[in-house]
C-alpha cells in the first residue's frame, strides 16, 4: 500500500491502482445493513466501489441461509462467477454472512474458486484476511462474538435512494424457533450502545435522510445497560423519535411475545413513529406455535392485535407465515387461514417450510408434510392475503395520507412514489414535488399492491 502512496504525484495512476470491490447482498435487511458496514471497512482500507462485477478485483457475496432456495440462489450465482475467475485469475471471491457462518470450511471445499469466508461477526478482520489471500492462501474467519455490534463504524450508503436508511440496533437471536437457522448463523443476542444509534440518526438527518428503520431479528427485546441504569426498546424509540420530528422512524422485526403496551404507548405518542407493525405470526394454530417454540399461543397473538387496534387504530399490521411445518394438519392450516381473516393483515411474507440442517426441528421432528400439500396450502394462504391486501387498500380510497416521496415511479417519469405511515406504496403525479418531500395525497384508486392518488399539497 505504501508503494501507491509514494506515487501520489501521478493521481490518475494512483486511482487506477486502487482495488475495486463489488458487494452483492442476499437475504434480510440486516444483511443489507451489514454490507454497508463491510463497505465502510473496505473504503477505509484503500478499496473503491466497483460499478459492476466485471470491473471488480474483489467480489463479495453477503449470503442468506434462511431457506434452502436462498442458498441455492447463491450457489447458482457462484457458478456464474466461475467463468469470470477463469478469465481473470487474480479476481478474489469472498462469501460473507449466514451461509459463510453455517457452512464454514465446507464451502471452501465445495466451491474451489472461493478465496475467502467471513461470518457476520468477523468483518473487522477483512483487511487482514485479504492480505492473506493476496499472499496466495485461502482465508476464513467464522468466529461468532458475544459483543460485536460495529457501533463505531459509520456504514457507507453504497446504494439506495438517499432518503430512507436502515440502522442495526441489535445483533443475533436467542429465541431458537424450532425451524430457524438464525441463532446458529448470527449468534448471541446483543444490543448496540444507544448513543451511537442516536449519533447515526443525527448524521443521517444532516445528510438528507428522512426515514430510518431500526433493525434487529427481535427489536423489541433491545436492552442496553451501563453503570446500573438500563434502556429498553420503548425508551430507545422514544429517544430516537425525539431527535427530529421530520425524521420518520420505523422498526423491524417485532416478536409477538415481547410486544408490550408500553411500546404501543410510545408509538401513539409520536407522530413521526410510523403506524405500521410487522408482527410475524408463523401459524394460527397454538399446537404448531408450541412445536415451533415461538413462546406464545394463538390467544396471546389475538390479544396483542387487539392491543394494537386499541392504542393505534390507524396502524397497519403485517406478518410472516410458514405453510407446512412438521406435522401440520388440515385443521392447523385452517386455523392459520381463519386467523388471517380475523386479523385482516395488510401485508404478509409467506413461505413453505424448508428444513434447515441442525435446527431443533431438523433434529426432533420429521419434515412430513408432502411437498404437494405444502404448495397447496401456501397457494391458499397467498390467495387469501391477496384478497385481504386488496380490501385493505380499497378501504383507503378517499383518505388523505402524508407520503414521503422516495423517487420517480418505475412506470412513468411524471409520477413519484413513496410510502405512507402505514408502509403502503403510494403513487402520485409529480407536479412541483421532489424526492424527500412530505406530500399530502388523496387516494383515488388502488390495486392489491399500490395506492394511487393526487397530491393536494405539502405538509
Ligand atoms: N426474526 C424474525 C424473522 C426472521 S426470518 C421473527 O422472528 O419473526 C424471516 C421469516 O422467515 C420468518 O418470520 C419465517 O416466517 C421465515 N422462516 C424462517 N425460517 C424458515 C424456514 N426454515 N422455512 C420457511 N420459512 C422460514
Ligand atoms: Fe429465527 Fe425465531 Fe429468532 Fe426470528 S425470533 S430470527 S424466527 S429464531
Ligand atoms: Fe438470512 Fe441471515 Fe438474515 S439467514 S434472513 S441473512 S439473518
Amino acid at each position: 500500500m505504501k508503494f501507491f502512496k509514494i506515487q501520489l504525484h501521478f493521481p490518475d495512476f494512483t486511482v487506477d491502482r486502487k482495488k475495486k470491490v463489488y458487494i452483492e447482498t442476499y437475504g434480510c435487511q440486516m444483511n443489507f445493513s451489514d454490507s454497508e458496514i463491510v463497505g465502510s471497512i473496505l473504503l477505509e482500507n484503500d478499496y473503491l466501489p466497483a460499478a459492476d462485477m466485471k470491473s471488480a478485483d474483489l467480489i463479495l457475496m453477503n449470503t442468506c441461509s434462511i431457506r434452502d432456495n436462498a442458498e441455492q440462489r447463491v450457489r447458482k450465482r457462484l457458478n456464474e462467477l466461475h467463468s469470470l475467475k477463469r478469465k481473470n485469475p487474480s479476481l478474489v471471491i469472498g462469501i460473507l454472512g449466514c451461509m459463510a457462518e453455517r457452512l464454514k470450511e465446507k464451502l471452501l471445499e465445495e466451491e474451489k474458486h472461493i478465496d475467502l469466508i467471513v461470518g457476520p461477526d468477523g468483518y473487522r478482520s477483512l483487511p487482514r484476511l485479504l492480505e492473506q489471500v493476496e499472499s496466495g492462501q485461502k482465508a476464513i474467519n467464522t468466529l461468532l462474538s458475544a459483543d460485536e455490534t460495529y457501533a463505531d463504524i459509520n456504514p457507507v450508503k453504497l446504494s439506495g435512494n438517499g432518503i430512507t436508511a436502515f440502522i442495526s440496533i441489535m445483533r443475533g437471536c436467542e429465541n431458537f424457533c424450532a425451524y430457524c437457522v438464525v441463532p446458529y448463523t448470527r449468534g448471541k443476542e446483543r444490543s448496540r450502545n444507544p448513543k451511537s444509534i442516536v449519533d447515526e440518526v443525527e448524521l443521517l438527518y444532516e445528510q438528507g435522510f428522512r426515514e430510518i428503520t431500526l433493525l434487529g431479528q427481535n427489536v423489541n427485546s433491545y436492552s442496553w445497560g451501563e453503570n446500573g441504569s438500563s434502556i429498553d426498546f420503548p425508551r430507545l424509540l422514544d429517544q430516537v423519535a425525539g431527535i427530529n420530528s421530520n425524521m420518520r422512524i420505523r422498526f423491524a422485526t417485532s416478536h409477538p411475545k415481547d410486544l408490550s403496551d408500553d411500546l404501543l404507548n410510545v408509538i401513539a405518542n409520536h407522530e413521526n413513529i410510523c403506524k405500521a407493525i410487522h408482527l410475524p405470526v408463523q401459524s394460527g394454530s397454538s399446537r404448531m406455535l408450541n412445536l415451533m417454540n415461538r413462546g406464545y399461543s394463538r390467544e396471546w397473538y389475538v390479544q396483542r392485535i387487539e392491543a394494537i387496534r386499541k392504542y393505534l387504530p390507524e396502524c397497519a399490521i403485517s406478518t410472516d407465515i410458514i405453510a407446512g411445518f412438521c406435522s401440520e394438519t388440515e385443521e392447523d392450516h385452517q386455523e392459520t387461514l381463519s386467523l388471517m381473516r380475523w386479523a385482516a393483515f395488510d401485508y404478509a411474507f409467506m413461505f413453505k417450510y424448508s428444513e434447515r440442517p441442525n435446527t431443533i426441528a431438523a433434529k426432533k421432528f420429521p419434515d412430513d408434510v408432502p411437498e404437494v400439500l405444502k404448495s397447496r396450502r401456501l397457494d391458499e394462504i397467498i390467495d387469501l392475503q391477496q384478497e385481504l391486501s386488496f380490501q385493505s387498500n380499497k378501504n383507503d380510497i378517499g383518505k388523505l395520507f402524508t407520503v414521503l416521496a422516495e423517487g420517480v415511479s418505475k412506470r412513468s417519469d411524471n409520477q413519484l412514489f413513496g410510502r405512507n405511515s402505514q408502509n403502503k406504496v403510494v403513487v402520485f403525479d409529480k407536479e412541483i414535488f421532489k424526492r424527500g418531500d412530505y406530500v399530502v395525497v388523496k387516494i383515488g384508486s388502488c390495486s392489491a399492491a399500490t395506492l394511487k392518488g393526487k397530491a393536494i399539497g405539502d405538509e
